[in-house]
C-alpha cells in the first residue's frame, strides 16, 4: 500500500500563526526567536568582536517610550571598543590620541582618557574641552590650519603636547609668541605625503598640494627654521591622509613607506624626529553595523608594526575618531507619514539633515532599520521607500529606493553607525531642537515620548 504524502493544510498552518501571536504575549515565542533570530537577542560575541546586535528586542521596546529624534549610544559597545584598542595599542607599543572632532559628548571623552589615550584637537575650545574631560595638557595635540592667536596663547599656557603645525607662516607666529611670553612651545610639523587615500574627496586629505599641512617644496626652507629658531622645540612629524579608510592595509602601508622616507630626509639634515604621528583614518562599515560592531583595529596596527621604521627612542602615535565612537550610536527617529507618490513611497521621518548632515554633505550611506517591523512581523513584505527628513531642502533625504519592510506612522527607525560627525555637526537649522543623547544604560533619564495624537492607531 502507498503511504499517504504527508501535507501541511491551511488550517495548521493558520493554527500555527495564531499560536504564534498568542504565544508572542507569554514568551515561548520570544524565546523561540531569542533562540533562532538574532534580533531578538544581543549576541554574547564581543569577546571575538564578531557579531553583536546593538538593537535587539529588549532595548526596541525601551526605545519605543522615548520622544524622538535622539542619539542612542550603547555604552557596552563603546567601552569594550576602547578596551579592545587600548589593549592592541599596548602590545604595538601604538600611543593612540583620540581625534575629539569625531565627537565630544562628556562621558565617552572621560572613559577614553581614563584609558590613558591622549586628545587630537583642532580648536582651542576642543583643546579646554579635552583638557576638562581629563586628558592631561601634556597628552593633548592641537592640529588645524587656521588657529587664532588667542587659541595658540591658551593652548600654549596650558602646556600641551605639541601643536601640529599646518604652514611656515603658523610656526613663525608660535615662535613670535613663546618668545613673547618666555616659553618654549613643542611643535610638530603636518606633512603631506602625496598619498591617495582612496576615500571621499571631501575626506581626503594627504594629496600634494591641500590646504592641509607643508609639502616638498617648503622641506629645506622648513628645517632652516627650525634649526634656528629658539622658541620651539621639535618634536616630530605629523601625517593623516584621510578619513574612511576601507583599504587598510593597503593604504596604511604605503603611507608608513612614505613616512620612513621623510622622516629619514629630516633626520639627514640633522634634525631629530622624536615623534610619528601616523593621523587617524581608519574606516568603519557602514553597510553592516551588526556584522563589524569593531573597525579592523588590528590590520591597521599590524600595517603600521610591519612598515614603520622606528627608533627604540621615538613614539608612534596615530589619531583614531570615526574608528571609536561610529558604530555605537544609533540616531534613532519616528515616522511621521507613509506619502505614496505617483511613482515613490516617501517615509517622512522625524530626523532631519540638521540631525546628521553626512548624507546630504558628502552623500554618506548610513544603513536605516525600522525597528518596530522587526517586532511586528516576522516574514514582512518588503517595499521600496525614499526616506527623507522635514528640513526645507531638497538634499534632507536619508536614502533613497531604500527597501525597508512595509512602514507605517509611527514606527520607530534607526539611522545605523552615527556616533561619528553625527551630533558634533548637527545644527538648529530650521530652529528645530538638537537631539538628546541617550545612553544604553541611562535609559530611565531619557526625555519620555507624549502622544499627542495616538500613534497606535496607526493612520496609513
Ligand atoms: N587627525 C586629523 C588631523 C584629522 O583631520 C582627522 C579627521 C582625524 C585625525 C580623525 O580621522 P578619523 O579617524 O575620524 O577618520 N566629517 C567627515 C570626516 C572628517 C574628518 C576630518 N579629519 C565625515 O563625516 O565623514
Amino acid at each position: 500500500m502507498v503511504e499517504p504524502t504527508p501535507t501541511i493544510s491551511g488550517t495548521a498552518v493558520c493554527g500555527f500563526i495564531l499560536m504564534n501571536i498568542i504565544l508572542r504575549k507569554y514568551g515561548f515565542f520570544r524565546y523561540f526567536c531569542k533562540r533562532f533570530f538574532p534580533i531578538f537577542e544581543r549576541q554574547q560575541a564581543l569577546s571575538n568582536m564578531k557579531k553583536y546586535i546593538m538593537l535587539d528586542i529588549n532595548t526596541i521596546e525601551h526605545l519605543d517610550k522615548i520622544a524622538t529624534p535622539f542619539y542612542y549610544y550603547d555604552m557596552e559597545l563603546f567601552q569594550k571598543t576602547v578596551d579592545h584598542v587600548a589593549e592592541l595599542a599596548q602590545q604595538h607599543e601604538i600611543k593612540v590620541h583620540y581625534a575629539i572632532k569625531a565627537n565630544v559628548e562628556r562621558r565617552l571623552l572621560e572613559y577614553i582618557s581614563s584609558k590613558g589615550f591622549g586628545a587630537d584637537c583642532v580648536s582651542g575650545n576642543e583643546v579646554l574641552h579635552a583638557h576638562s574631560c581629563g586628558f592631561p595638557a601634556g597628552k593633548i595635540v592641537y592640529a588645524g590650519v587656521g588657529k587664532s592667536d588667542k587659541e595658540i596663547y591658551d593652548a600654549m599656557m596650558l602646556g600641551i603636547e605639541a601643536f601640529n603645525c599646518e604652514s611656515l607662516q603658523e610656526i613663525f607666529v608660535i615662535n613670535e609668541m613663546a618668545h613673547l611670553h618666555g616659553v618654549k612651545a613643542n611643535i610638530s610639523v603636518r606633512i603631506n605625503p602625496d598619498i591617495d587615500a582612496h576615500t571621499h574627496k571631501y575626506v581626503t586629505t594627504g594629496l600634494y598640494e591641500n590646504k592641509f599641512g607643508i609639502s616638498n617644496h617648503e622641506f629645506d626652507k622648513l628645517i632652516e627654521f627650525l634649526q634656528k629658531s629658539e622658541h620651539i622645540n621639535f618634536f616630530g612629524l605629523h601625517f593623516h591622509i584621510g578619513s574612511q579608510i576601507t583599504r587598510v592595509n593597503e593604504v596604511f602601508s604605503l603611507e608608513c613607506k612614505r613616512v620612513n622616507e621623510i622622516v629619514r630626509y629630516f633626520e639627514s639634515k640633522g634634525l631629530t624626529v622624536k615623534n610619528i604621528n601616523l593621523g587617524g583614518g581608519l574606516g568603519v562599515d557602514y553597510d553592516d553595523p551588526d556584522g563589524s560592531p569593531v573597525a579592523d583595529f588590528e590590520t591597521w596596527f599590524n600595517a603600521i608594526s610591519s612598515n614603520i621604521i622606528r627608533r627604540k627612542d621615538q613614539s608612534v602615535h596615530v589619531e583614531p575618531g570615526r574608528s571609536l565612537v561610529a558604530q555605537c550610536a544609533s540616531l534613532i527617529s519616528r515616522v511621521l507619514f507613509v506619502k505614496s507618490g505617483e511613482t515613490k513611497n516617501f517615509l517622512i521621518m522625524d530626523a532631519g539633515m540638521n540631525d546628521l548632515i553626512r548624507p546630504a554633505l558628502y552623500g554618506a550611506y548610513h544603513k536605516i532599520e525600522n525597528l518596530s517591523a522587526a517586532q511586528r512581523s516576522f516574514f514582512p513584505t518588503y517595499q521600496a521607500y525614499d526616506i527623507v527628513g522635514p528640513v526645507c531642502e531638497s538634499s534632507d533625504v536619508w536614502g533613497a529606493g531604500r527597501l525597508l519592510p512595509l512602514s507605517v506612522r509611527g514606527d520607530l527607525m534607526a539611522i545605523r553607525s552615527t556616533g561619528a560627525y553625527g551630533q558634533v555637526m548637527a545644527s538648529r537649522y530650521n530652529m528645530k531642537d538638537l537631539a538628546p543623547t541617550v545612553f544604553s544604560d541611562r535609559l530611565e533619564e531619557a526625555p519620555q515620548a507624549v502622544d499627542y495624537f495616538d500613534l497606535s492607531t496607526r493612520v496609513q
